[in-house]
């Protein structure tokens, strides 16, 4: 019996595939263990997102190598979006690393653990055809489930890596994806969002994104329905009339610009100009009113000039997110911008962040304290971590929302008024 010790980095992609992994080897009889000491096996589910994901995780194989110097038949490897880089570095790492496996691989891990025992194992070429489809993932227990719906990407946007390391577009077939929600609900779960890289593109023979929103939506059981992240050259008038609708699917919205510079837009590949960003939420919000929106940002772009960043600054301000998440330009290995000479200093692309953060602070801020007074309906999910006197909840804007405990129980609805706010958090009691 081989005990698996399994730790993930990265997006919520990757947690769907840690939960996917440990369904793999458990119906292969493997147990998931929850601390190094107890495995037999560890197992790192990588990110290569940015430069400094990847340290981390080479910071921690460094680490496990000391267990493994005491206990030299434990097996040490990694899986997940870093697999494609590491593999040519897997006889650099002979001593620690004993398999690579990349995220089309996953299906075949209990035997490739086998083999590992015996020899180095290298397993990272894309699959077209593999969703995972029929598989089972083991989901830990709570309100919400993660249901992967389409994997890799087909965009090649110029600084990202996804399409290399997860290769190309693939949605699951409609009824796989169903049957996961429904075995969802079953098991408990309230809310599901659905995953995908650009997941409104998903389409399954005649059926599009918007025809599976509503044929999720109306799973028995379910309360919420969530999805991440949408591209916005696929929001069509069939998917702001399903938004528009909505029942169960929230009016929330995570939709990435990364720069308000058409210069820096077409330089990114992004195949989306400011002004057709700016269209999509605006048809959005006039049909959507109480649709709370967030976004990614990359400040340090290579020709990225005080006035390209400035115009980024100014569409924050503007467009007042709900909440975004602002990061450095990180290059990447094998992407096109890669070759491109960098042209933000790292100090300046400090600076820029750090303003960036500042501002959206503020504005994260005011969107929350305009709550206060307002009623809004919680999504139970438990105590609160901090306060156990406290119950702690998501909103249909997935604003996190705590209030006294009153013995509601987690995965039921409850209605609430607005009483205070953090940028972070909303204050609420019971109505
Ligand atoms: N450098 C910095 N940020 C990146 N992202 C993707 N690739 C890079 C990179 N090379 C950001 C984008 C994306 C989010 C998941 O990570 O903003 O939307
Ligand atoms: Fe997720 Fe991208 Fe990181 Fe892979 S590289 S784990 S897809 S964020």
């Amino acid at each position: 019996m081989k005990r698996i010790y399994l730790e993930t980095y990265g997006c919520q992609m990757n947690e769907a595939d840690s939960e996917l992994i440990a369904g793999v080897l458990e119906a292969a009889g493997l147990e998931i263990v929850e601390r190094p000491e107890d495995a037999d096996v560890l197992l790192l589910n990588t990110c290569a997102v940015r430069a400094h994901a990847e340290q981390r995780v080479l910071g921690r194989i460094t680490e496990l190598g000391r267990f493994k110097a005491r206990r030299p038949e434990l097996l040490v490897g990694v899986t997940g979006c870093m697999a494609h880089h590491l593999r040519g570095r897997l006889l650099d790492h002979a001593h620690t690393l004993d398999f690579v496996v990349g995220p089309d691989g996953y299906r075949d891990l209990p035997a490739l653990l086998e083999r590992a025992a015996h020899e180095p194992v290298a397993v990272v070429r894309p699959d077209r055809d593999e969703t995972y489809g029929d598989l089972e993932p083991r989901r830990a227990p709570g309100v919400r489930a993660w249901v992967t719906v389409q994997r890799g990407c087909d965009k090649f946007c110029s600084y990202c890596v996804v399409p290399y390391t997860r290769g190309r577009s693939r949605s699951l077939p409609l009824a796989d994806v169903l049957r996961e929600v429904r075995r969802s609900v079953a098991d408990g779960c309230r809310e599901v969002i659905l995953l995908g890289q650009t997941v409104n593109s998903w389409h399954d023979g005649d059926h599009d994104f918007a025809d599976l929103l509503r044929a999720a939506r109306d799973v028995a059981g379910l309360l919420r329905l969530r999805y991440i992240s949408p591209h916005p050259t696929h929001v069509d008038e069939r998917l702001i009339e399903v938004m528009a609708e909505g029942g169960p699917l929230c009016p929330q919205l995570h939709l990435p610009l990364q720069s308000a510079s058409d210069r820096i837009l077409e330089a990114m590949g992004r195949g989306c100009t400011l002004a057709q960003y700016g269209d999509v939420i605006a048809r959005l919000r006039a049909a959507v009113p109480a649709l709370a929106l967030s976004t990614d940002i990359i400040v340090g772009f290579p020709g990225e000039t005080a006035e390209d960043f400035q115009q980024t600054a100014d569409f924050l301000r503007t467009t007042r997110f709900d909440s975004a998440f602002l990061f450095k330009y990180s290059a990447r290995p094998d992407t096109r911008a890669f070759g491109l000479e960098e042209t933000v200093p790292e100090v300046e692309k400090s600076r820029r962040l750090a303003l960036l953060i500042g501002l959206q602070h503020a504005i994260s801020g005011a969107m929350n304290d305009a709550w206060i007074g307002r009623e809004v309906e919680a999504l139970v999910e438990g105590p609160a971590r901090r306060n156990p006197a406290q119950l702690y909840g998501r909103t249909a804007q997935f604003k996190a929302v705590v209030f006294p405990a009153d013995g509601t129980p987690a995965g039921t609805l409850r209605r609430l008024r607005v009483t205070g706010a953090t940028t972070m958090t909303l204050v609420a009691a019971p109505v």
